[in-house]
């Protein structure tokens, strides 16, 4: 198995992207507006999601040719379920036909396939066909793909409790050992770090109850895309823009490893500070 290779420009906007900072290990993705792309050609919204697809095996294909170790893609919230029955089913066809088309070429591309959610609330079909994909899948060591299906932070979270409350009347935990760490292992995402950029397409502001207690620092991007004209340089566009930024998690500037040099001199500007504070 072999990793198919960028080329042409796309080879040297990779390498730019690589020799500029660091790739996030773990990008998320909210995969949004696929139905607005779809209206705005006068076209179904399934068309919308039909066009996803490809979006979807262009960012799979180059985050593993950069060196991404987790994708996680938001493609079916718990909510979803609400929609018209229609676009459920169509969605439910076509996921299972993506999942079929695409299982030899990720494998080729040595990407193991994971999947969080509801997934005993997916129709049959679909769940054979994710469990083999991921059976099939699980000894590569390139990029982990994860799938967020019929998955909701909020039903990710109440399963966590159910978990921690049954270890709990087991004796296997006690109250004390509840702890940050803890009720991560007990999440969907339990063998899986948080994600370093989150991105969400179609300019849509908000969460919609993706992986609400993982994106806690998080680095936000909205990209003005909608997910079937998202592509590659788009994913690069927002990887430049995480580059630029500074992760403090909640400390200050000179505290961080990168800067490390300036942990020896006083914080800018403190010394002088606390003197003439001193004087009032
Ligand atoms: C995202 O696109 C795909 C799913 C939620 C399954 P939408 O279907 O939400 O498209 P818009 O947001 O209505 O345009
Ligand atoms: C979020 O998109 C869910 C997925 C991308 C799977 P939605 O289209 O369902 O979100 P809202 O309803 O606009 O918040
Ligand atoms: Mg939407």
């Amino acid at each position: 198995m072999a990793l198919e290779k960028p080329t042409g420009h796309d080879r040297k906007h990779q390498e730019r992207l690589l020799q500029s900072g660091e790739v996030p290990r773990h990008i998320a993705i909210i995969m949004d507006g696929n139905g607005r792309w779809a209206q705005r050609r006068g076209l179904p919204r399934i068309a919308g999601h039909h066009e996803g697809v490809n979006s979807v095996r262009d960012i799979v294909e180059a985050c593993g040719q950069l060196g991404v170790k987790y994708l996680t893609l938001y493609a079916f919230s718990t909510e979803n379920w609400k929609r018209p029955q229609e676009e459920v089913s169509l969605l439910m066809r076509l996921l299972l036909k993506a999942l079929r088309d695409e299982k030899d070429r990720l494998h080729q591309n040595e990407v193991r396939l994971k999947a969080i959610g509801d997934i005993a609330a997916l129709p049959q079909d679909v769940q054979d066909e994710l469990l083999d994909g991921m059976e099939k899948m699980k000894k590569n060591a390139g990029l982990t793909l994860v799938l967020a299906l019929s998955y909701s932070g909020r039903w990710d979270i109440t399963n966590a409790i159910k978990g921690i409350w049954d270890d709990m009347r087991s004796g296997a935990i006690k109250r004390d050992e509840i702890t940050q760490e803890l009720v991560s292992s007990y999440l969907a995402t339990s063998e899986i770090p948080d994600p370093d950029l989150l991105i969400r397409t179609s300019g849509e502001l908000r969460i919609s109850n993706f992986l609400i207690w993982q994106i806690a620092y998080s680095e936000l991007y909205i990209s003005q895309s909608y997910w079937p004209a998202f592509r590659r340089k788009d994913l690069y566009a927002a990887i430049a823009d995480f580059q630029r930024r500074e992760r403090r998690f909640g400390m200050v500037s000179e505290q961080l490893p990168q800067n490390e040099p300036g942990r020896l001199v006083p914080l800018r500007g403190m010394e002088r500070f606390l003197k003439s504070a001193s004087k009032l």
